[in-house]
């Protein structure tokens, strides 16, 4: 049996997060400048988004770019804000055509404005879309929006909107960028690395972790497939003991 029909649709994850990493080494395996990683990239974001939105998957968030990103050599910086434009304005119409939405989470008025306006743009065009929404972490750091949700919140603590009695679990969590999405189910990261890089820290408390040891640019459906197998053979306790878990 191939790997699609196995995976059991009642217990598909609803949001799975991925951290696409091993464009550089991919590249550098090719003996290509590392761009030339991330153009192929691309070709795996086009192919996990159609196979998650094929299978019924909710949420797929993909983490584009972080906070610490901006450390990177310029060349490299100021070609991946390029290939983000040419990708959102070549993609949109694709995602109208599989009728899903794109959202962004992270400090993105503080990129580019030619790629802050495609991001906008395709944002705007696809938000009435309602078979998966596809989300691109960019200018993104965990750290940042636990920081952005407390600030956020103490102000309006001060202004009188909220009282600390009131103040829980979802007051926080909709303070956060991921308002309104469901935490990741699964997590997935690439190229053998085994660690979240300031990324969804607070969503992901409960997510399964799968780390494969393919490099981004060689993700394709089948290896979402396994991830997704192997995330349905796993039992998630949520902190109870198996015998008190339903069937
Ligand atoms: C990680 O590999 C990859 C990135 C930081 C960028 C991901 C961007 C794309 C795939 C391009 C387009 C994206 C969208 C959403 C249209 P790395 O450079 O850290 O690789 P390395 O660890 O081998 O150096």
């Amino acid at each position: 049996m191939d790997l699609k029909s196995q995976i059991k649709p009642e217990k598909l994850p609803s949001h799975i997060a991925i951290i696409m990493d091993g464009n550089g080494r991919w590249a550098k395996q090719h003996g290509k400048p590392r761009v030339f990683g991330h153009r192929n990239g691309v070709k795996a974001v086009r192919e996990s988004t159609e196979a998650a939105a094929e299978l019924g998957v909710k949420y797929l968030t993909l983490y584009a770019f972080s906070t610490e990103n901006w450390k990177r050599p310029r060349l490299e910086i100021d070609a991946l804000m390029k290939l983000l434009v040419e990708t959102l304005s070549k993609e949109v119409n694709t995602l109208m055509k599989n009728d899903i939405k794109l959202r962004a989470i992270g400090d993105i008025k503080k990129l580019p404005p030619l790629t802050h306006k495609a991001l906008l743009e395709g944002i705007e065009r696809t938000k009435n879309n309602k078979r998966m929404t596809l989300i691109l972490a960019l200018n993104y750091s965990a750290k940042w929006d636990i920081l952005q949700a407390s600030q956020k919140l103490a102000q309006a603590f001060k202004d009188g909107l909220i009282d600390a009695e009131a103040f829980d679990e979802k007051t926080f969590s909709n303070a956060l960028s991921t308002a309104g999405i469901p935490d990741p189910e699964l997590l997935i990261r690439t190229s053998g690395e085994a660690r979240l890089s300031n990324f969804l820290l607070w969503q992901l408390a409960y997510a399964e972790l799968y780390f494969t040891p393919t490099f981004w640019p060689d993700f394709r459906k089948e290896q979402l497939y396994k991830a997704i197998l192997d995330f349905q053979q796993r039992e998630r306790r949520f902190g109870k003991i198996s015998e008190q878990l339903v069937p």
